[in-house]
């Protein structure tokens, strides 16, 4: 692995709650150059390549130029820092939040300088309440800051900062259930179109984006494009945050150029596998993804690589098993935890997360039957694009490459 030096991670950002910490590192110098030139940011976000770091990888520019443009009949745009994170396997924006959240709201600041937006939501979830508490005094310090008041002579009015917590649940991660809740509702998702960008809270444009995404844009406007886009190995653009648990010698929160190979970060930062067993799988991005195996542990950490695999970098969450885990266990656990985290409005979402979660069970624990394998393959046919928002989806793709890649697990033949 070449020298690296983290962005997000680095000590020098790790200032806590304190903003003056945080000007004397370059803090603030990226929000500068947005006031100075508002109507430049989106190209430059472009220019860096940066992309959406909450699961789908969706390209950060088109979502903000989609907010500025979108008619509000209100007067009213949002913006939304999404920190949930309530998925098994993910602790990358809890830390962002907690240790150096004034990268993150630098970020959102910016967003909002950006679209024109005349709120800026940090959207924490409350079950990490170090970092609900760590956002809080941030936001008091940026609002008696000197940079504030030139972000509001820039917009023209006043700008509403302000930390809301979360539901605490899965399925308020989702970004229309975001705006529910924002609402004031049960976090509900809703069908799209109309994205949030077009109308969100209270039908007025809202940008959605996820904590690592925004913590990136200080130091896009900062340091510039070439800079970040030069951050990665061979065609892939900046850093990627890595929360890597499951069976490696030393878990944690890594910070690694995008593209580096999944071998590095198991091996390189992980340490390799605990007890010296051998590497079996990895849930890559989290527990809604497909698997990847040891004939994958050269493929490139980067959205377009790992997608080429029929896999999703998602969060970056990388849950690592090793021969002797059962497979079948891992996903009927997780499905277990899907079907809890349901919200219950689709039908077919909570009954087929419920369903495939009995069959696993019984699989796992001897009872399974040819018919019962059947049901499941059917489940995993019928399901998809059957609910409002991804939960649906994302659950069956793990049950289907689980039975396309461990078989025999199942008491299938190899293919
Ligand atoms: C069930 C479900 C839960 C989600 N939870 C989160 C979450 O906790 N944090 C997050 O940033 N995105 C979450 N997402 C993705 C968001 O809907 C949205 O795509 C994301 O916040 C956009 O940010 P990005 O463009 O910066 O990636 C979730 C999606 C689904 C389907």
């Amino acid at each position: 692995m070449r020298d690296f030096t983290p962005v997000l991670l680095h000590p020098e950002c790790q200032v806590g709650a304190d903003l003056a910490a945080w000007l004397a590192v370059g803090g603030g110098e990226g929000l500068q150059a947005a006031l100075d030139a508002p109507g430049d940011v989106v190209a430059e976000l472009r220019e860096a390549e940066l992309r959406g770091m909450g699961g789908a990888g969706f390209p950060t520019w088109r979502k903000w130029e989609a907010a500025a443009q979108a008619p509000s009949a209100s007067g009213d745009r949002y913006v939304v820092c999404n920190g949930n994170e309530d998925e098994p396997g993910t602790f990358k924006d809890r830390h962002l939040l907690r240790w150096t959240p004034h990268q993150v709201i630098e970020g959102a600041l910016i967003a909002a300088v950006a679209i024109g937006a005349n709120h800026v939501v940090l959207y924490v979830n409350p079950h990490q309440d170090d970092s609900l508490r760590s956002v809080r005094e941030a936001i008091a310090q940026w609002q008696d800051s000197v940079l504030f008041t030139r972000i509001e002579q820039t917009l023209g009015s006043a700008l509403q900062l302000s930390a809301v917590a979360t539901s605490g649940r899965y399925i308020g991660g989702e970004e229309t259930a975001v705006i529910s809740w924002l609402e004031g509702s049960f976090p509900f998702p809703r069908r799209k179109p109309p994205f949030p960008a077009q109308s969100g809270v209270s039908g007025a444009p809202t940008l959605i984006n996820n904590t690592e995404t925004l913590a990136n844009v200080p130091h896009i406007l900062r340091r510039g494009a070439a800079w970040y886009r030069a951050l990665g190995v061979a065609h892939a653009s900046g850093t990627k945050l890595y929360s890597l648990s499951g069976d490696v010698l030393n878990p944690g929160l890594y910070e690694l150029p995008m593209g580096t190979s999944l071998r590095s970060l198991i091996f390189g930062c992980g340490g390799g596998m605990l007890e010296g067993k051998a590497f079996k799988a990895v849930f890559t991005g989290g527990p809604s993804n497909t698997l990847l195996t040891a004939a994958d542990l050269d493929v490139a950490l980067d959205f377009d690589s790992v997608r080429e695999r029929h896999s999703r970098l998602g969060t970056g969450a990388m849950i690592v098993i090793s021969e002797g885990t059962s497979i079948v266990r891992k996903v009927a656990e997780y499905i277990e935890f899907f079907a809890a985290g349901s919200c219950g409005q689709c039908p077919p979402c909570k009954g087929g997360t419920l369903q495939m979660a009995r069959l696993l069970d019984r699989i796992d624990t001897g009872y399974g039957t040819q018919d019962d394998l059947r049901a499941l393959d059917n489940l995993c046919r019928i399901l998809p694009g059957s609910g409002r928002c991804g939960l649906i989806d994302g659950a069956v793709t793990v049950v289907e490459s689980s039975l396309r890649t461990f078989p025999q697990e199942y008491g299938l033949p190899s293919c």
